[in-house]
């Protein structure tokens, strides 16, 4: 069976690398996505799949000198760079990353306040292992708060091969449905109680650009015909020169408490 939705976070070619540098920046439009975990001055919060760190050094603003942020990738390079950005804005203090394996979360029980992920469950090997380990980290009382994609709720117009270029993308993620199915994981893993929300915010103006790049090169990886994906991104950029272009990916949100039992 195929790794590749894991492998392609491991190996990271610089064109993608610089790609996911640009694509994965803290935005303030993006706040009603971690609103719901409630950050506070003082917490300690995981971030678990941390990539470059736009949200890991924002949680580390949010919770001041008394908090702590735990910036978790499998991706060395990644953290090297969380490192480096944490220097420049000032909070090196405040974040210490951790390589982990992927399926398990080297830190102890019961010690973060917050777990937060943010589109990185559909990559995961196991992702009910993964929520199981959100509980065990998380203290009682805490919050873990994941957003996520489904990529079956991904909508492109124009859509003519969107529809097969997403089949064949699907190689990228282990999980490409995750979003529908973070509440049952959730109830599995024991969280109560458990809140859902939805977070859908139309493309107009080639914001998701990058993502709809991505997605055109999983499917290459997959053996798309590169001038079908070819024609596809054209029909896309013309359909944004000519304001006829409109995309949206919903955002998955579901938070869980952590029993005081
Ligand atoms: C789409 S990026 C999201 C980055 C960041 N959370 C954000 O929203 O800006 C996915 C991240 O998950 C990481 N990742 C992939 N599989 C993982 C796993 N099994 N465990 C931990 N992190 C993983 C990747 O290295 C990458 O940094």
């Amino acid at each position: 069976m195929s790794t590749f939705y894991k492998d392609h976070w491991v190996d990271i070619e610089p064109d993608r690398m610089a790609r996911y540098e640009a694509m994965f920046q803290w935005r303030d439009g993006q706040a009603p996505l971690l609103a719901p975990a409630q950050i506070e001055a003082g917490q300690r919060v995981v971030d678990y799949g941390c990539g470059p760190g736009g949200l890991a050094i924002e949680l580390a603003r949010r919770v001041g000198d008394g908090g702590k942020v735990f910036a978790v990738d499998i991706n060395a390079d990644f953290l090297a760079i969380v490192e480096q950005r944490a220097a420049e804005a000032g909070v090196a203090e405040r974040i210490e990353v951790v390589q982990g394996d992927g399926l398990t979360i080297p830190l102890p029980a019961a010690c973060a306040d917050r777990v937060v992920c943010k589109n990185v469950l559909e990559y995961v090997p196991d992702p009910e292992g993964i929520v199981a380990e959100f509980f065990r980290i998380g203290s009682p009382d805490g919050i873990v708060h994941v957003s996520d994609s489904d990529w079956g709720a991904f909508l492109v117009s124009p859509e003519e091969d969107h529809a097969e270029m997403m089949a064949a993308a699907g190689v990228a993620f282990k999980t490409p449905h995750i979003g529908r199915r973070l509440y049952g994981m959730f109830a599995d893993a024991g969280f109560e109680p458990i809140e859902t929300r939805l977070v859908a915010i139309p493309d107009t103006v080639g914001g998701m650009r990058s993502v709809i790049q991505n997605m055109t090169t999983y499917a290459a990886t997959a053996g798309f015909d590169e001038d079908r994906l070819q024609a596809f991104r054209d029909r896309i950029d013309a359909a944004i020169e000519a304001k006829r272009y409109f995309a949206v990916l919903p955002q998955f949100l579901v938070t869980g408490h952590v029993p005081n039992a």
